[in-house]
């Protein structure tokens, strides 16, 4: 019999509140495709939302809601190796390493540290550094496959620029990691037709009540067109939404909106309703692990034991090629 060894993933979310549908489609529900034929690693990055919460109580339930929202969406801990990032201080050490290694003008050029410049923000050295720690995130488990949405694409090719100055500095020992972005869901539209992100308030929460869902979809924004109008499907807010959750109906509502037979509050609530059903066994789920909070801390304990493992082998390789060992 021969076993072929599974390609490992690796990805990571911060811990920074409520998950949306943003975060599901761009992210999190790729990994459920991946359990079974990848050796994955999922990892809450609370060392990253550090930056944002400087609150412990805050940073410690948020983390443990993430927890909770993968095993909700159907990650198996048996089949995924789940950790909280700061279980494992080796992320921390490596970021050190790479500090060293990395130009000031590679992260100046960074978009996270340009966007905080442009819009007037007071960065710290956390988040001018942020895509050295996700190097680190990333390199220290070896992953040939790094899911994340279409905004990450420029860390994952620093983390490669990274790999590829300390294998020709100390000898190979990293590997060159790659993104995978899903064209078809790369980016989520909020509710103001911007990108659904917690920063711009546009979202609609994966785990929020059937009402909240609804509040929110009826104030997706939209043109003032009257229920007899003719619509443009392709610019409408509102179906690009239903292009998520309503796939069954989608041409007959595409035909509804060009033939002017469909108003947009009924749209709206089409699409609550779709919503809803698709997403209520998760968030059944979820309520279930609300009421088992020892078994999710019992997840994230073996997680770190899994990842530490690994971790520390490569730390130990790394440290030999620094000359941080006492003999040779
Ligand atoms: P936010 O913008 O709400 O702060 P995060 O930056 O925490 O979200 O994003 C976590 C992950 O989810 C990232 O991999 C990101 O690319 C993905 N993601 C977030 N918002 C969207 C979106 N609107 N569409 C697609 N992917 C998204
Ligand atoms: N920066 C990522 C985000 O904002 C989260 C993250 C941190 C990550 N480290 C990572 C994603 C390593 C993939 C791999 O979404």
């Amino acid at each position: 019999m021969t076993t072929t060894a599974k390609k490992r993933l690796l990805t990571g979310i911060k811990p920074t509140g409520d998950i949306h549908l943003g975060n599901y489609f761009g992210t999190m529900r790729q990994l459920l495709d991946f359990q079974e034929s990848h050796e994955s690693y999922v990892f809450i990055a609370d060392y990253h939302a550090l930056n944002q919460i400087q609150d412990g109580a805050q940073l410690m339930k948020n983390s443990l809601e993430t927890a909770k929202a993968y095993l909700a969406i159907g990650l198996d801990p048996q089949k995924v190796t789940l950790f909280r990032q700061s279980d494992v201080p080796q992320h921390a050490e490596l970021t050190w390493i790479f500090n060293t290694l990395t130009p000031m003008s590679t992260l100046e050029l960074a978009h996270a540290y340009k966007d905080a410049l442009v819009n007037g923000k007071q960065a710290n050295v956390g988040l001018f550094d942020y895509p050295v720690l996700m190097a680190a995130d990333i390199l220290l488990y070896d992953p040939e496959i790094v899911p994340v949405g279409s905004d990450q694409r420029q860390h994952v090719e620093i983390a490669r620029e990274i790999a590829r100055k300390f294998n020709n500095t100390f000898g190979d020992t990293f590997l060159e990691p790659k993104e995978m972005i899903r064209d078809e869901v790369a980016l989520v539209p909020g509710t103001d037709g911007r990108k659904m992100s917690k920063s711009y308030n546009n979202v609609i929460g994966l785990f929020a009540t059937p009402e909240e869902t609804k509040k929110a979809c009826m104030s997706i924004v939209t043109d003032s067109r009257g229920v007899t109008d003719i619509k443009d499907p392709a610019t409408c807010n509102i179906f690009a939404l239903h292009k998520l959750f309503s796939k069954e109906g989608l041409r007959e509502l595409s035909e509804r909106y060009r033939a002017g037979t469909i108003s947009y509050k009924e749209s709206k609530e089409l699409l609550a309703e779709n919503i809803n059903t698709t997403l209520a066994p998760m968030r059944a789920k979820k309520a279930e692990l609300d009421a088992e909070p020892e078994y999710v801390l019992s997840v994230l304990e073996a997680g770190k034991h899994k990842a530490t493992a690994r971790a520390q082998a490569k730390m130990s390789d790394v440290r030999k090629r620094c000359g941080f060992n006492a003999k040779p």
